[in-house]
């Protein structure tokens, strides 16, 4: 079993200063153990840029992060680790990306392969694949936001193994809504989708975070357009189990000679 918190909140837009103190304030109030963390999609940075250039004075090198160092500092404190959105910079270069970290570091990383939108004007296209990170017995992979629509993504870290999906959000729109409860049965997995809230500029984003199981069942869930931490005990082990009915194996029953090969089931199974 993880317990896992969800912190719905607003990044201030190029104030990470102002960012960390919010954070801070909202940290000090977990007084539960929990084991992991997930914070949204951009989350040291805000989101709604007019251009590159103003993102990148917003945007942190992973390897000297001051964002990261002080969930890295929170993570020792409460004995976690955390998923978070955020601002890579790597020279001149932005992704849009989400890091595993724990006391010791970072223990993973990933960068968003489907860009919203804008987003197209700042940042690259992801270029790490989608790999799968070991978290205690469990193996998690990371998707962000707007990856949510290819279905292809949440398949693929099912193939890896992934036994829940951690998927830091700026949701605009309640498409995601309808889709995260479909993507864990089809894939028989968690899901724990964490969104933030608040305006910038012309963008107003509505929070809803959720948990959801490998049923496709939602069972935690935030409210609209308010900060909120939700809690949830997952049991990942479940997520191993990828049969429907007795008769059906959500991996097996694939008919990849009608349609395109390109996701191998691993040998192993
Ligand atoms: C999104 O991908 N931020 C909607």
């Amino acid at each position: 079993m993880i317990t896992i918190a969800a912190v719905q909140f607003a990044p201030k837009l190029g104030n990470l200063k102002g960012t960390i103190a919010e954070l801070d304030f909202l940290l000090q109030s977990i007084d539960q153990k929990v084991d992991l963390i997930l914070l949204p999609e951009l989350a040291n940075s805000g989101y709604n840029f007019n251009c590159k250039e103003e993102a990148l004075k917003s945007a942190e090198a992973i390897s000297k992060s001051v964002f990261l160092d002080f969930l890295k500092e929170y993570a020792k404190k409460m004995s976690c680790a955390f998923v978070t959105g955020f601002c890579e910079k790597t020279n001149d270069k932005l992704y849009n990306s989400s890091v595993f970290l724990d006391e010791n570091g970072v223990l993973g990383h990933y960068r968003k392969l489907h860009l919203f939108l804008h987003e197209k004007k700042i940042f690259e296209v992801g270029n790490l694949g989608l790999p799968v990170f070991k978290f205690k017995n469990y193996k998690l992979g990371m998707m962000i936001c707007f990856d949510y629509m290819f279905p292809e993504v949440s398949r693929q870290l099912a193939l890896k193994d992934a036994d829940f999906i951690c998927h830091p959000c700026n949701l605009v729109t309640n498409y995601a809504f309808k889709i995260m409860p479909a993507l864990a049965l089809m894939n028989s997995l968690y899901i724990v989708t964490c969104n933030r809230i608040g305006i910038e500029k012309d963008l107003r984003f509505i929070g809803k975070s959720l948990v959801v199981d490998y049923r496709g069942n939602i069972i935690t869930s935030a409210k609209k357009n308010q900060v909120e931490i939700i809690y949830s005990q997952i049991f990942p082990k479940f997520s191993r189990n990828k049969w429907v009915t007795p008769r059906n194996h959500v991996f097996l029953d694939r008919r990849l000679d009608v349609y395109p090969n390109i996701l191998e089931v691993p040998d192993k199974r």
